[in-house]
């Protein structure tokens, strides 16, 4: 039996099969779970990718810049599913502006649409899913360490470090309903979202190096595993936590 057996679970930020979100899809599907996926945009391409899964998975669309996607999540994932246990946000995007080493001209516009959708949506997406949260369950996002000014990162570093402190609020206001919120901080990984950060082989050269365990830049299940286990039975009395997934980098200076 899995470890996520009867659950039921959506997933947001499928793109390729190099997404950290497929990875968890399919290990959510592998641990018993039934998996309703949400995609941006390229919706014909993300139901292409939804078909690699183990089991099939309805794609539902939702960007999250627009209300009315939102307003009428819960509804349109009802379709599927009579309730959620487990809510996946794997959300990141920044203007090519808010990237590479352009952080003191960024215009506010730019980082305003970094920030809507790389940290408020955190918010966003666990409002609109808490109808069909009725019986508690788990929230989990995707951060990469937001506690140093990073090489490259820049705005989207900003937008990391407000979600990190999003998912502290998240879990003030959720536990009461007995949704647990945490984040899951990877290493860097071989993703559209990376390819998209100028100058991204900088981490792709250090982190392996300063890593106590090593780290696979191509890998995403160790990341796709931790996420599971956060909306498993096993973390009953964490919220508001932060697990980094990263190989031991953060623990290591230089
Ligand atoms: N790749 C890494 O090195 C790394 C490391 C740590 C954390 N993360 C985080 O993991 C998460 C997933 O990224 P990934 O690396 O799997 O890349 P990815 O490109 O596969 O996924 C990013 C997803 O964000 C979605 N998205 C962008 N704008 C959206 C919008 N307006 N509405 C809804 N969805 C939208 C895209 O469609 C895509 O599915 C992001 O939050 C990212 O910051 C990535």
């Amino acid at each position: 039996m899995g470890i996520l057996e009867g659950k039921r679970i959506l997933v947001t930020g499928v793109l390729t099969d190099a997404s950290i979100a497929f990875s968890v899809a399919k290990l959510a599907q592998e641990e018993g779970a039934t998996v309703v996926l949400t995609g941006f945009g390229r919706l014909s391409l993300v139901e292409r990718i939804a078909k690699r899964l183990p089991s099939p998975a309805p794609v539902l669309e939702l960007d999250v810049q627009n209300n009315e996607h939102l307003d009428t999540l819960a509804a349109r994932v009802g379709e599927h599913v009579e309730g959620l246990d487990g809510v996946v946000h794997s959300i990141g995007f920044a203007p090519q502006t808010a990237l590479g080493g352009n952080f003191l001209n960024t215009s506010w516009e730019d980082v305003a649409t970094a920030l809507q959708i790389s940290t408020y949506s955190y918010k966003s997406l666990a409002v609109a899913c808490l109808p069909l949260m009725k019986e508690g369950g788990a929230v989990v996002g995707l951060d990469f360490d937001a506690s140093k000014a990073w090489p490259v990162y820049d705005w989207m570093g900003v937008a990391k470090a407000g979600l990190e402190s999003c998912n502290r609020y998240l879990a003030r206001d959720l536990g009461k309903h007995n949704i647990r919120v945490n984040l899951v901080a990877a290493g860097p990984l071989r993703t559209m979202a990376a390819k998209s950060i100028p100058g991204f082989k900088e981490f792709e050269d250090s982190w392996p190096e300063r890593a106590p365990l090593g780290w696979d830049l191509a890998d995403t299940l160790p990341t796709a595993r931790a996420c599971v286990a956060l909306m498993s039975d096993w973390f009953p009395a964490t919220t508001g936590e932060i697990v980094h997934v990263d190989g031991g980098a953060h623990a290591i200076g230089g």
